[in-house]
């Protein structure tokens, strides 16, 4: 994995962006995108840039069940509001969390990313070291899946909800074995409450416990961390 450690998450941001400039240049045409904070400096980056997305796809890690698209707490509205009403892609791809039957919508799923490869997949990373939403324990292997979210989870997205209540218990998530299958890997991580998941992720075993210790695996990881996500590191 090569590391970047950048001071904050505006930099990060802008190091980012750097590595989709040259990824769209290098002609890759499918973004892997994600939601939470983490990822916002680069899409801020992204939405004032003049890149062209118009020929490119992207598909999303992870949606909600349960939510409507319009829903404001969706990932769709996520994307929406922080990308897309600014930078269109030719097609747009999120599990849908309203789906009525479940396998047939993680079917279309898998069925997308055999039809389009991810080429550049951004990820963020949860402070139990999670990547989609792929919770401690997850095999390394499994495709996209209907996920229960652990408490701390549900915890760590109540921010973005009136009350914990009212934080989803279940989404569809890529697997990591349909993360791994991307072509370059692009991992944020920001602020010291990411410190033990990004030192686990780099530095400790190979283990389901550690979800993002899988990227390990992969020949081509770049990660970028601000110091305090960075702090916990040992060279
Ligand atoms: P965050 O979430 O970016 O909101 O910290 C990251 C994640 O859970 O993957």
């Amino acid at each position: 994995m090569k590391v970047i450690i950048v001071k904050d998450a505006q930099e990060g941001g802008k190091k980012a962006f750097k590595v989709f400039q040259k990824a769209l240049k290098n002609g890759t045409n499918v973004f892997g995108l994600a939601t939470g904070s983490t990822p916002l400096t680069t899409y801020v980056q992204l939405a004032a840039s003049d890149l062209d997305f118009s020929e490119s796809i992207s598909i999303n890690l992870d949606e909600y069940i349960g939510l409507q698209a319009a829903d404001p707490q969706s990932y769709h509205a996520y994307m929406q509001k922080n990308l897309f009403r600014f930078k269109k892609f030719k097609h747009s791809f999120l599990p849908n969390g309203a789906a009525k039957d479940v396998q047939a919508e993680i079917k279309r799923y898998d069925q997308l990313l055999v039809k389009y490869p991810v080429g550049l997949q951004l990820l963020g990373i949860g402070q139990n070291g999670h990547i989609g939403f792929n919770e401690p324990g997850s095999s390394f292997t499994e495709k996209t899946h209907k996920v229960a979210l652990t408490e701390s989870t549900i915890q760590a997205n109540s921010r973005f909800f009136d009350n914990v209540v009212d934080v989803p218990r279940f989404a569809f998530s890529m697997g990591i074995g349909s993360i791994l299958q991307a072509k370059q890997i692009l991992l944020e991580a920001y602020g010291p409450k990411k410190a033990a998941a990004v030192v686990a992720m780099i530095q400790g075993p190979l283990s389901e416990a550690c979800p993002a210790s899988a990227l390990q695996q992969h020949p081509n990881v770049i990660v970028i961390a601000d110091v305090a996500a960075a702090a916990k590191l040992k060279y």
